[in-house]
């Protein structure tokens, strides 16, 4: 049976800021509130739809595995804010990119999403159902945020990662993976309305909802245990985890999962400030943006894990491959657009009004 490796990794962030001094003006917060309670200072806000933001993370990550897209048969899109119920992101981004030959569909896990997405790819290529697949997280959660809910519009933002995983020989892959759920606290973290229970009228002000004390609690206790967990299935120890990359949802929630690891702060990638909560597109994000600040060093034991609605979890322990070089770069952008966050905000404080 083939290992499935990582060969390719990319990211698109949209250009767009929304500070936490410009939420001030929104909702009643502040900014001292957010940095101290979550570690955010500022989110990116979308022009274009995820579908978009997908197809340019998928093809930076090509280019680093330097891979035509031709070569993909599987496109995976981790998203609980696909552009539309049908057809799926991933074909959208399969068209997009030109990836002829590739199957592609969606899956949602929340902020699991991305590492559902990667350890089913993984199944896929070791069962010989793929050969080459390129996994996607991207979210383009801002257009299902109330801001005059001041508990869950300070904490999400927009944005995608990618990474092409692929057949191969060398001693590197997934080493052990726990997916888990919970369907039971659906309702502390959800979107009601936002599908076939809500009427047609009543989606277009559906929102997310959080109980986020419980959210918070239960993040803490699931990403924890099964971050130890996969590393123990993985016969490392503790000591032998180079870089823990979490799900960027809380900073608190994150050093918690740290010191369930025992690991020293030098050893977990943490961009949360920059990005807030990008539901499944922040481990490919911090994963991109790691290996391109020479964080992830060859040969080196990660450690994945998120926690998300539904309520699910995941964690995976991996071992990189021996290359942490992109092969190539891509030029891939998104269209130009010079409107601010607080400007492509204006439609959701138009339907919803302000907080303040
Ligand atoms: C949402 C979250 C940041 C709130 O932090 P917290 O420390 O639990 O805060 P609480 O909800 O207990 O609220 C504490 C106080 O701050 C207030 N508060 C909440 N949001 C606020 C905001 N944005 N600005 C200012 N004050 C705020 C509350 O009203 C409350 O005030 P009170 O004491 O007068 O009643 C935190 O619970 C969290 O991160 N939860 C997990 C969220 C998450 O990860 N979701 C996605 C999962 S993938």
């Amino acid at each position: 049976m083939p290992n499935a490796v990582i060969t390719g990794w990319g990211k698109c962030v949209p250009p767009a800021v929304l500070s936490n001094s410009d939420l001030e003006r929104l909702t009643d917060t502040s900014d001292e509130w957010i940095t101290t309670r979550t570690g955010i200072k500022e989110r990116r806000i979308s022009h274009v739809n995820t579908s978009d933001l997908a197809a340019v993370a998928g093809l930076h990550a090509l280019a680093a595995a330097g891979l035509e897209p031709e070569a993909i048969d599987l496109v995976l899109v981790g998203t609980c804010t696909p552009d539309r119920l049908v057809p799926s992101t991933a074909t959208m981004v399969q068209e997009r990119i030109g990836a002829s030959r590739a199957a592609a569909m969606d899956l949602n896990a929340a902020c699991s999403g991305f590492l559902y997405a990667l350890v089913t790819a993984d199944g896929m290529i070791r069962s010989g159902a793929a050969r080459r697949a390129l996994v996607i997280g991207a979210e383009k959660l801002h257009n299902w945020i109330d801001f005059t809910d001041r508990s869950t519009s300070v904490l999400f933002g927009d944005g995608a990662g990618a990474v092409v995983l692929e057949a191969g020989d060398e001693d590197a892959g997934i080493l052990a993976a726990e997916l888990g759920s919970d369907g039971s606290a659906a309702d502390i973290l959800c979107v009601p309305g936002s599908g076939t229970e809500g009427a047609p009228s009543a989606t277009a002000k559906a929102t997310i909802i959080m109980e986020g004390p419980e959210v918070f609690r239960r993040a803490v206790s699931a990403m924890g245990d099964a971050s130890v967990r996969v590393v123990e299935e993985a016969g490392l120890s503790l000591d032998e985890v180079d870089l823990l990359i979490p799900h960027q949802a809380n900073v608190r929630i994150i050093d918690a999962t740290a010191r369930r690891l025992k690991l020293d702060p030098t050893k977990v990638f943490v961009n949360i400030a920059s990005y807030g909560n990008t539901s499944a597109a922040t481990i490919p994000i911090a994963l991109a943006e790691a290996v391109e600040e020479g964080r992830v060093r060859p040969g080196g034991n990660l450690v994945f894990a998120a926690f998300g609605g539904g309520l699910t979890w995941a964690a995976v322990a991996y071992r990189w491959g021996s290359r942490v070089e992109p092969i190539a770069a891509s030029d891939a952008t998104l269209p130009h657009s010079t409107a601010t966050g607080v400007d492509l905000m204006q439609p959701n404080v138009d339907l919803h009004g302000t907080g303040v």
